[in-house]
């Protein structure tokens, strides 16, 4: 046999040779990414592991060791901020810091007069005060920056530390096999990690800030044969979460400022552009969405993930690399299938047939476009609500969630399971010094925000639907309703500086708590709650 075939056709035993050699030698290779990846990944490329990324002792920081500043940019106290600000108080998060507080400025044309821009050069002065900058190991300190108005936090501040940590080893591990050899070559390292939604908005599908976005890691079955169409409540709500949200930031210090300076030559640029060549005749993508600070970041995203394509095509070998991805289906780096933009096919990511966005598809070594951002897919630290509010239930996790959850709509997801464990990574030893006493001292009994589609309890809830009523009416839902007032008081007696001192502003002012939050917001605050 093999004789017919060499005198027929002699260069293929040749080729077939060089082939396998080349094959053997990537075996061995000691490139332990790829060997990572191919143990955590399953083979057929794109699939992902159905659970959401293990949360459990992933290097556990705590807030103690971990220095995190949080900032809110907020231009003026109501009875949101108070919601935002008493679920930090009672779980013991870091005093924030106010940004941006009765800042006016009437940039026109663009959203709530420049708020959005406030928001990012405003942050940006915090992160380059030369103050700051003059203490070691600034840089490497932790940031949240987050949506004053809309966001509450449900589980302490040492969840968030190992959950910021969870996200990264599942961003690495999954964006290490996408580019393969790429990865360490260009030594690819995401650490600043924002919200994940369900919509490209409000940038333009056919720009460069939706279409080469990867698919979503999530389970591609969550919302059954509705998963990824428009069949839904709305046309968005049975996608699966893959677009990045601002509605938080985390990060180091030094890498969140990269990404704030970036974001303000954007912003910047967008303020002196008119008919850009990529609108759709309506003019809404000039001037970046009028100022949209979200639109800006969704485009860095798209820019990274284009120039994470080139990267992962520039250090392939056209020859080798080709015949082993048909050797190994699913392999570290392989050609990606084609995705999908709200149900439009893109074969080719850098190049889809549709009408498109252009640009350049060079490697350029320097990686302007590269800022490690990462998303947080899976909700581990924050759930969008937007396109989701029926995503997630207050359920107790010590009984059947179809006890709790009396009827599913048509388009609900069904839950991923009827009693879900607790997350595996809430300090362990309750009761904690604020749960003692008569109050139910167990996880189990308290109702959590969680995801039951794809089963995990984020940190923050991010109220970022059009039903912002929502924010009303799941108040009294949540595990501190009622006793929030006791906890509040008892933080108080701690001494929290938040309720003692008060809060401070970028600018060195001091906000008290009690005109933050006036007696008049008590009652929507904490119910009948007695002092
Ligand atoms: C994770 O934590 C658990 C419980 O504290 C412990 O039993 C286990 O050994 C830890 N695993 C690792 C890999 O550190
Ligand atoms: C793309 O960028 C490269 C490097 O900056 C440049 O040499 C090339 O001319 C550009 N191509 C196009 C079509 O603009």
């Amino acid at each position: 046999m093999v004789t017919m075939i060499s005198i027929r056709r002699p260069i293929s035993l040749v080729g077939i040779a060089f082939v396998f050699s080349t094959l053997v030698l990537y075996i061995l290779a000691p490139n332990t990414i790829q060997r990572h990846n191919s143990a955590t990944f399953s083979s057929s490329w794109g699939t992902s592991r159905y659970n959401p990324p293990a949360t459990q002792n992933t290097s556990i920081t705590s807030i103690n060791d971990q220095k995190l500043h949080v900032l809110l940019p907020a231009t003026r106290s109501n009875i949101h901020l108070c919601k935002t600000l008493l679920t930090m108080a009672i779980l013991g998060y870091p005093n924030p810091t106010i940004v941006a507080w009765e800042d006016q400025d009437h940039a026109d044309g663009l959203l709530g007069g420049g708020s959005h821009f406030a928001k990012i050069t405003r942050t940006l002065d915090y992160l380059s005060d030369p103050e700051r900058r003059k203490q070691d190991g600034f840089d490497d300190e932790l940031v949240l920056m987050l949506d004053a108005y809309d966001i509450w936090f449900q589980l302490p501040p040492d969840v968030l530390l190992s959950r910021y940590r969870a996200v990264l080893e599942d961003d690495h591990a999954r964006v290490a096999h996408r580019m393969g050899r790429a990865y360490a070559n260009e030594g690819i390292n995401s650490q600043v990690v924002f919200g994940a939604g369900k919509r490209c908005a409000p940038n333009l599908i056919t720009s460069i800030a939706c279409y080469p976005v990867p698919e979503s890691p999530l389970p591609a079955d969550i919302y059954g044969g509705n998963t990824d169409t428009a069949v839904g409540t709305s046309p968005w709500s049975s996608f699966r979460t893959r677009y990045l949200n601002s509605g938080y930031i985390m990060g180091p210090v030094g890498q969140v400022r990269r990404v704030l300076e970036r974001a303000l030559e954007k912003l910047e640029e967008c303020q002196n552009r008119k008919a850009a060549s990529f609108d759709d005749g309506s003019g809404r993508s000039d001037m970046c969405y009028h100022g949209s600070d979200q639109s800006i970041f969704v485009e860095m995203f798209g820019e990274q993930e284009f120039y994470r394509e080139v990267m992962r095509r520039h250090h392939r070998s056209r020859v080798v690399d080709d015949v082993l991805d048909r050797v190994v289906p699913g392999r570290a780096g392989a050609n990606p299938p084609p995705t999908h933009v709200e149900q439009v096919p893109v074969r080719d990511i850098l190049e889809p047939a549709f009408t498109h966005q252009e640009y350049n598809k060079t490697h350029l070594p320097e990686k302007p476009y590269e800022f490690g951002i990462a998303l947080d897919y899976w909700s581990l630290l924050g759930h969008q609500t937007s396109n989701a509010v029926t995503d997630a239930r207050y359920i107790l996790h010590d009984r059947r969630v179809s006890q709790q959850v009396k009827k599913l709509k048509k388009f609900d997801c069904v839950p991923k399971t009827d009693v879900f464990a607790l997350p595996t990574d809430l300090p362990a030893e309750l009761p904690l010094p604020w749960m003692a006493g008569s109050w139910p001292d167990l996880w189990e009994a308290m109702p959590l925000y969680t995801e039951v589609c794809i089963g995990t309890v984020p940190v923050m809830i991010h109220h970022n639907s059009v039903e912002k009523w929502q924010r009303e009416r799941q108040w009294s839902e949540t595990w501190w309703y009622g006793r929030a007032r006791m906890l509040l008081e008892e933080r108080r007696r701690e001494g929290a500086e938040m309720l003692v001192k008060g809060l401070r502003t970028d600018r060195g002012s001091v906000l008290r708590w009690e005109h933050m939050c006036p007696k008049a917001a008590e009652s929507e605050l904490f119910g009948n709650e007695k002092v």
